[in-house]
């Protein structure tokens, strides 16, 4: 029988394309992913750091794991792994903050947890790599796809050369680094062999995306995007996430021009103040972001804006937070994430002097209210509206889950032998997370291919 591993993951979408890629490498080297804690004794956390809250979970999450093994009188020690950012960013501390861990990894090392692995089970010494090996990472003779997924999501793009003075990013997953583009389309047409229909490219900076392309020279996103869109049974392309100085105008009109590429674009901002985004380095003004959005809704007017917001940033005044309102007021966003600012231990912005938590509290919910507002609104435009919706899975028994070319999520009563296809829904009810409909019975406008 094989040995059995548990894997759990935290955080962003690259890390659980990370634990896909982490999974894979186990299961080739003799092991079994297992849900039950008490089937095995290997202990995998992939972790995220980028804000305080994600990274005590990541540690009350593994002390109650060692205490409900005790308690369930699991005597043999565990091998308790702890992998991505928090490995990264605290390295030996883990060790000491949680004595129970026996081996620790950064987000571009873990393809030697195999080893590590075997050598932690071998002794009972701690194990420790924090390399930025990226070129390993993607690199693995023996890397087969068992995911099956509707939708899916590839790392193209990893790391990060800006330095936003709030962000651990580019300690934490170290410079930018691109794929080659050949490697990228074998994986997605594999892929689409498997089932899959919908390919999301992510990255940290995805649209600083400059991977060898065929013809041996650098190729950008738009270039990927339109190279990838040659599979005939990929039908959705989309992107995440993107900073503003990278949204070059090839890639505005690959919007236009590429009908695969769907109209959904997350471009983070911060801050509605051009003092704040000078003192968090983001190096570009409002006025420059507004300048990117009114070009693409130019060429693409259905585009689906989304954006993320901090709050509480270290200087922000009324003045600045009440520009962030305004923004949000004249962009209209369809969607938006907001954080309170949350200081980082190593990062510029953790030195100076900080704003109260009563204050972010504050200015988290008048936000966060404002965007519930807009998306709430901005979901009912839908209503009475045919939408093309590509279906991934059943929600329950009789019900299938999909997503519109704009990214929301669509609930309606039908057969899950569509899953996979992309058919024409009527929206006749619109929730804040949840358009739900029916599946037209015009043949004319129901199929799509
Ligand atoms: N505090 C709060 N939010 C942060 N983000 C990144 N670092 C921090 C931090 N220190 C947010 C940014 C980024 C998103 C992924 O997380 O808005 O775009
Ligand atoms: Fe972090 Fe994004 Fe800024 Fe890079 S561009 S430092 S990932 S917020």
């Amino acid at each position: 029988m094989k040995e059995k591993f548990y894997i759990k993951t935290f955080g962003c979408q690259m890390n659980e394309y990370d634990t896909s890629r982490i999974v894979n490498s186990l299961n080739h080297n003799g092991y079994e992913q297992t849900n039950d804690i008490l089937e095995t004794n290997i202990f995998i956390f992939n972790t995220c750091n980028i804000r305080e809250k994600a990274a005590d979970k990541v540690y009350s999450e593994i002390g109650r794991l060692n205490h409900s093994l005790l308690k369930k009188k699991k005597y043999k020690k565990p091998i308790i792994a702890v992998v991505g950012c928090v490995g990264q960013a605290e390295g030996e501390e883990i060790f000491k903050r949680a004595p129970y861990v026996r081996i620790v990894t950064g987000p571009q090392s873990y393809h030697n947890l195999p080893k590590m692995i075997s050598n932690a089970k071998k002794s009972n010494d701690f194990f420790i790599n924090t390399d930025f090996d990226v070129k390993n990472k993607f690199y693995s003779k023996n890397y087969k796809l068992n995911r099956d997924k509707v939708s899916t999501y590839i790392t193209i793009q990893e790391g990060c050369d800006k330095f936003c003075k709030f962000c651990v990013v580019p300690y934490t997953r170290g410079p930018e680094f691109s794929r080659n583009c050949e490697e990228i389309y074998s994986e997605s047409f594999k892929l689409t062999e498997n089932g899959t229909r919908e390919i999301i490219l992510l990255g940290q900076n995805v649209n600083a995306f400059l991977g060898k392309g065929l013809d041996n020279k650098s190729w950008s996103l738009s270039q990927l995007i339109n190279y990838l869109s040659k599979i005939k049974k990929l039908k959705r392309i989309r992107y995440t996430t993107s900073h503003p100085n990278d949204m070059a105008d090839d890639l505005i009109n690959v919007h236009k021009d590429q009908e695969k590429l769907m109209p959904y674009l997350h471009l983070p901002i911060q801050s509605g103040s051009d003092k704040i985004l000078r003192s968090m380095n983001r190096k570009h003004s409002v006025a420059e972001y507004k300048n990117i959005i009114s070009k693409i809704r130019k060429l693409k007017p259905d585009i689906c804006i989304s954006s993320d917001f901090i709050v509480g940033y270290p200087g922000e005044t009324e003045r600045d937070f009440q520009q962030s309102l305004d923004l949000v007021n004249e962009i209209q966003f369809g969607k938006a994430y907001s954080f309170k600012y949350s200081p980082r231990y190593g990062t510029p912005a953790a030195e100076q002097k900080q704003i109260s938590e009563e204050i972010k509290t504050y200015r988290l919910k008048t936000l966060q209210n404002l965007l519930t507002k807009q998306q709430k609104s901005y979901n009912r435009n839908m209503l009475g509206k045919y939408v093309e919706v590509l279906f991934e899975n059943t929600v329950r028994n009789g019900y299938l889950f999909g997503r519109t070319p704009q990214m929301q999520s669509v609930c309606v009563q039908g057969s899950k032998n569509l899953i996979g296809t992309i058919k024409k829904v009527l929206i006749n009810e619109a929730g804040l997370n949840t358009l739900f409909g029916t599946l037209s019975k015009n043949e004319n406008i129901c199929n799509i291919h």
